[in-house]
């Protein structure tokens, strides 16, 4: 049985760290799992210019410090005014190394998204010429298609046509949820990817209800059915280098969450590397978790592979149940509160 797994120090391509006092209350876990991270632009207001990126940037690397072994990897949150040019001057001046797609409403800080893909299309012309990838929430925002068929809907009705009419854009469907997500993205080529969250690998929409609702199983895209947690556990471990690790760690107070009208969002910042080495565990698949989480995202983005390695260690170890702001709030971590199998080895400064 392997006890101790050393990897090449993993990236996650899929992350939001928020801004203010939260940033620097959160940064931290992500920079100490985590060589690299592609930071969501969604904040408020959004960031759209390539001087909101620097800035941005800066703030994060005040809160995590300089010292730290963590790079942030901006991107560009797209509307439907955004200018081509501004995109592709922020691409290749290297304030951003993405964009992000949002359909209007629907996920959190989304309502300065996209009305109508029709609408950025000279955009995603421009990123397709100049191989700029565009990072998709992939769900339809119509009100009457059932909230678990959005990802499925959107695939068809929107990604699809997409991917025909810009066959040379550089795709990543980030978080996907389905079996027909899983599908797609091996059949559509070396443009297009995916990113895994660990909490829809570990959890089904089952476990949203169990015992009583629970909002801290609630983000966007909904966890799906069971059978589409199983396709999803089979691609990760499949060794396919088309899926990699995003863990769309996604912080918001225990206040908004336990709520009448709570938000989408779950924070696996502490945990999300072990959980991920527990699923890669049980799938009998340890010797892919490298490339899933350290391999597969450089290529895509076509960036080298981290120069320094991580330890996780077979050790019990419980997340704590709750995480306390700095400004007097709480947040409720993924797996707060349980025992996990796996441990990532860390140095005492990172622990502090
Ligand atoms: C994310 C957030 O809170 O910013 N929420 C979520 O449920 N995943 C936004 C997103 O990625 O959809
Ligand atoms: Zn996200």
């Amino acid at each position: 049985m392997t006890d101790i797994l050393d990897i090449i120090r993993p990236d996650d391509w899929h992350v939001h760290l928020r801004d203010g006092a939260v940033l620097s209350d959160v940064a931290r876990y992500t920079a100490r799992q985590f060589g690299r991270a592609i930071v969501m632009p969604n904040l408020r207001p959004p960031i759209t210019t390539p001087e909101m990126a620097r800035a941005y940037r800066q703030r994060i690397m005040d809160a995590v410090g300089e010292s730290a072994d963590f790079q942030p990897l901006m991107t560009a949150y797209l509307t439907d005014s955004i200018d081509p040019d501004a995109i592709a001057a922020g691409f290749e001046a290297g304030d951003w190394v993405a964009a992000k797609l949002y359909p209007a409403n629907a996920t959190t800080n989304s309502d300065a998204g996209v009305t109508d893909i029709r609408r950025i299309e000279p955009v995603l012309t421009r990123m397709a010429e100049i191989g700029m990838p565009l990072l998709i929430h992939g769900e339809v925002t119509e009100s009457h298609v059932d909230v678990f068929d959005r990802e499925a809907e959107f695939i068809e009705r929107i990604l699809a046509p997409l991917i025909e009419r810009q066959p040379d854009l550089r795709v990543v469907l980030e978080h996907i949820t389905t079996a027909q997500a899983v599908d797609f993205v091996r059949g559509a080529g070396a443009n297009v990817a995916a990113t895994i969250t660990a909490h829809h690998l570990t959890i089904n929409r089952s476990d949203l209800f169990r015992g009583g609702i629970r909002p801290h199983l609630y983000c966007l895209p909904i966890a799906k059915r069971e059978r589409h947690r199983l396709a999803l556990r089979e691609a990760a471990t499949s060794g396919d280098t088309s899926f990699f690790l995003g863990t769309d760690t996604a912080p918001h107070r225990i206040t908004d969450k336990e709520s009448a009208c709570g938000c989408a969002g779950i924070f696996s910042a502490p945990c999300a590397l072990e959980v991920y080495a527990e699923v890669f565990d049980a799938e009998g698949a340890l010797d892919r978790l490298e490339g899933f989480a350290s391999r597969h995202g450089p290529a895509f983005y076509r960036m080298p592979e981290n120069g320094s390695r991580v330890r996780l260690r077979r050790d019990n170890w419980q997340v704590p149940a709750t995480l306390a702001l700095s400004d007097g709030g709480s947040i409720h971590p993924f797996r707060g509160g349980e025992t996990l199998s796996w441990q990532l080895e860390c140095d005492e400064a990172l622990q502090a």
